[in-house]
């Protein structure tokens, strides 16, 4: 059964972030009052920095918080294009997480062996509560590409010719960013409109296969609006 997917029309990329924000801290005080621990995937790109940027500067009961990584580049730990240093410049090594609570991809070592070390901690993670992605122009999401093929058995997918640099990267897979209590994807300026539209039309795009337990809720501003 497929969950609803619910579209929200924002003003701007500054209404995205601080909606995302908000929806995640309810996510996770939420969780934590259920379970006692809060499972987080962080999208990479650029779209959700705002947004960690303002999770940085809001109180949670972080020490709950286990944080992991929709996918990674195949890029030194250190290196400038890395979606864990962006979140951990931007806002992990702001608040008081335990550093053994945030799972970065080990994607340093290699497509393949990283996403067979992170497979084991993506299972026994699951069900996550709340995965965060963006939207490429092209409809990919994380690093699921149009025209990649993938075993469906995996939960972890080692990638390779990449349409968006660097080539080589680590994604986890539908089933498992579909495996997620919520999923919240965040979408904004112009260059992303025509993939919107073209995902209003039905047109089949790699984002659109994302589904979630509960639903899938979408944060759009107005330059890529519906
Ligand atoms: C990546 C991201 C990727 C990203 C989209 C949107 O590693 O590149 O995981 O899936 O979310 O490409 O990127 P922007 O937010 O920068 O537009």
């Amino acid at each position: 059964m497929s969950s609803p997917t619910r579209w929200e029309l924002l003003k701007d990329p500054a209404e995205v972030a601080q909606e995302a924000a908000y929806r995640i801290l309810r996510a996770a005080e939420d969780a934590i009052a259920e379970r006692g621990v809060f499972r987080i995937v962080l999208a990479g790109g650029q779209t959700p920095e705002h947004c960690y940027s303002i999770l940085a500067k809001s109180e949670a009961e972080w020490s709950r918080w286990q944080v992991y990584f929709g996918d990674e580049r195949c890029v030194p730990p250190d290196g400038r294009d890395r979606n864990s240093l962006m979140a951990c410049r931007v806002w992990l090594d702001h608040v008081p997480i335990p550093a053994d609570h945030v799972h970065p991809i080990p994607a340093e070592k290699g497509a393949e062996l990283a996403a067979r070390e992170y497979e084991p901690l993506v299972r026994s993670a699951l069900p996550f509560d709340l995965v965060i992605l963006g939207m490429g122009e092209d409809g990919h999401t994380a690093s699921l590409f149009p025209c990649h093929e993938h075993p469906a058995d995996e939960l972890v997918h080692a990638v390779h010719h990449a349409p968006k640099p660097p080539p080589d990267r680590v994604t986890l897979s539908v089933a498992a960013l579909s495996n997620a209590r919520q999923v919240l994807i965040l979408i904004t300026g112009a260059s992303k409109r025509p993939t919107v539209q073209a995902w209003c039309r039905g047109e089949s795009l790699p984002i659109m296969s994302i589904r979630a337990l509960t639903t899938v809720d979408i944060l759009i501003d107005k330059e890529a609006g519906l």
